[in-house]
């Protein structure tokens, strides 16, 4: 099966993006699922039902979240109702929402982990743990797993790529919404990206308008932060899963701006 996975789709910019651009990429490589982070998607911070609704109707199987989820209280009240999203599995037990989940399209069945790094984020339950208890239950149903593990420090994501390799079929990091150039198969089979990047605003800062983002820094005083309005820059990544064994036969990085992109049209 060939499943894309597109980064950190943030606000308004991001959410434009994906509909200029995903069209094209579903006729070009045929993906059979279709995986966004959407954790940033309403105004940079969360999700809205409508923002979900709008995503899978562009053709988006599923959507993966993460340190964000809970930013848009409304989630509460449907979250549970949705197989579709996943948020980080190793939130406490009892949390709102499921952190795996397994979709079918296609005639293809993929298993879907979010997890959500300890590095410089607030504290949860062990990820690695977490994952060993998932993946279990994942297998039950399909060979192939796509984990997104939501986490700032690369050390966390590349640990984890490894702790994964023979278990997951991708492993892809998402959170630093800056794509890192180390895609790769492990020697078990797991294809994996540090970073796969964000779809949003080009010239901003991680896809927010970068004024207020600069007064933090010069400041030190709070200011709020808004999506940029800029460019866009759009980030995914293409695996190619071999349906039998779970095993990842290729893995290829998407890069893409606005200017790059209406002169391929
Ligand atoms: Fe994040």
């Amino acid at each position: 099966m060939i499943v894309l996975f597109i980064g950190d789709i943030v606000g308004s910019t991001g959410r434009a993006a994906l509909k200029q651009v995903l069209p094209s990429l579903k006729s070009k490589y045929q993906p059979h699922l279709i995986v966004a982070n959407g954790e940033n998607a309403a105004h940079g911070r969360g999700i809205t039902a409508a923002i979900a609704r709008e995503f899978y109707e562009l053709g988006v199987h599923a959507i993966t979240m993460g340190n964000h989820t809970w930013d848009n209280k409304d989630i509460f009240e449907w979250i549970d109702d949705e197989p579709r999203i996943v948020r980080p599995a190793n939130f406490p037990p009892g949390t709102p929402g499921r952190g795996s989940t397994v979709v079918k399209a296609n005639g293809k069945t993929l298993g879907i982990l979010n997890l959500q790094g300890r590095t410089f984020l607030p504290p949860l339950d062990c990820p690695f743990r977490a994952a060993d208890e998932l993946i279990g239950k994942l297998k039950a149903q399909t060979p192939c797993i796509l984990v997104d593990f939501h986490a700032e420090a690369t050390s966390e994501k590349i640990a984890m790529s490894w702790y994964l390799d023979g278990r997951a079929s991708v492993v892809v990091g998402t959170h630093t919404h800056v794509q890192t150039n180390d895609d790769r198969i492990l020697p078990g089979g797991t294809a994996c990206l540090t970073d796969v990047g964000m779809v949003g605003s080009r010239d901003g800062v991680l896809g927010m308008e970068r004024s207020s983002v600069e007064y933090r820094f010069l400041t030190q005083l709070p200011s709020r932060f808004t999506v940029d309005e800029g460019k866009w820059q759009f980030h995914a990544v293409l695996a190619e899963i071999d349906d039998a064994t779970g095993k990842a036969k290729s893995i290829a990085k998407i890069r893409l701006t606005e200017d790059e992109w209406l002169l391929m049209q």
